[in-house]
């Protein structure tokens, strides 16, 4: 089964698993995991934070950032098919008790002007304290639900330094800020540098099994830890896990553009066939969209030929490209999709 249902699936090699089985490993929770502390230390480097914290999902290092930059009660603005507002299990409320002022974007990528609109009063008549007070802004890079689009820098530099004029924090889930950089050249340290926290995730296209870091200043690293630990998130002996995330961030970042080269050559034969839409311009790291009659049909179709993809409502079908899909893969699924797509 060639599996394109997402970057999370896929499974560390035998030199991952190697490093992972040599690790040496301590006590997390106490603080003393020499893997851990390495790993924690090497992000934070490359992003050119303070410090980071090694938590094991991408979800936890949103709703942490989330819980550290706000009080219950607060609103928090982003695009509104970000992966916090409608892939966090309710989190948001749940956990850091905010609202969200959801925005209305074509790729994930959204305004100074509308983050102004979203903060402003609806008139100055009201006095103050009648509104629930914006307090963080996020940015997703790339935009999982838009497609893998990429937020380029000029746009997160002006987005953020309206989210400053209205005193406003800023995180970045970047959990595929990997394939941003690798989409654009720009340096993982010039994304970070544009907002307050980033979310990473080793689990994606990097292809280690578990675990992402929050990344930040170290006063709020800090009082993340606390969180990580309220929310079950103390793991102890994580070197082992730590160390296949290390691995991956040496080993696997260049080759993320192989990834961007099959989606896009599988997202142009899926454009040439009748039946099927491909928005090409969503189209810009290792996601492709596609929308057809009667999806799931579809993909079950795909799936019993051999290629699995995610069908992602009625009629929008998902292939994401990763470490495990070769060249060679790319070529069987576009001539799988070909027969399936001329069989209907
Ligand atoms: C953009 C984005 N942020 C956060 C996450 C959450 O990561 P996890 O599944 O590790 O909780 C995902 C997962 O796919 C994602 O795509």
């Amino acid at each position: 089964m060639i599996d394109l249902r997402s970057d999370t699936v896929t499974r560390p090699g035998e030199a991952m698993r190697a490093a992972m089985a040599s690790a040496p490993v301590g006590d997390d929770v106490l603080g003393d995991d020499p893997t851990v502390i390495r790993l924690e230390a090497r992000v934070a480097e490359l992003l050119g934070k303070e410090d980071a914290v090694y938590v094991p999902s991408g979800t936890m290092a949103n709703q942490i950032a989330l819980r550290v930059h706000t009080r219950p009660g607060d609103r928090v603005v982003m695009d509104g098919e970000s992966h916090i507002r409608v892939h966090e299990s309710g989190a948001p409320a749940a956990l850091a008790g905010v609202t969200i002022a959801p925005l209305e974007t074509d790729h994930g990528i959204f305004t100074p002007d509308q983050l102004i609109d979203a903060t402003t009063q609806p008139s100055p008549d009201f006095p103050p304290g009648l509104f629930d007070p914006t307090t963080l802004v996020t940015m997703e890079n790339t935009h999982n639900e838009k497609g893998g689009t990429v937020w380029g820098i000029d746009s997160m530099r002006s987005v953020s330094a309206a989210a400053r004029d209205l005193g406003l924090a800023v995180h970045l889930d970047g959990a595929r800020l990997w394939n941003a950089t690798a989409a654009t050249g720009v340096d993982l340290d010039q994304f970070a540098a544009t907002v307050d926290t980033v979310n990473v995730c080793f689990s994606k296209g990097l292809g280690a099994p578990i675990g992402s870091a929050l990344v930040g200043p170290r006063e709020l690293i800090d009082r993340g830890r606390w969180f990580k630990k309220m929310y079950g998130g103390g793991f102890r002996q994580a070197g082992i896990i730590a160390a296949g995330a290390l691995y991956a961030l040496e080993h696997n970042r260049d080759r993320l553009v192989d990834d961007h080269d099959n989606a896009r050559r599988f997202a142009e034969a899926a454009a040439d066939l009748d039946g099927l839409t491909v928005d090409l311009k969503s189209v810009q790291t290792n996601m492709v969209f596609f929308d057809v009659a009667d999806a799931s049909l579809f993909a079950e179709r795909l799936r019993s030929t051999g290629v699995d993809m995610l069908a992602l409502d009625p009629t929008r079908i998902r292939a994401v490209f990763h470490l495990d899909v070769s060249d060679a893969d790319t070529t069987t699924a576009i001539e799988v999709l070909r027969a399936v797509a001329a069989s209907r």
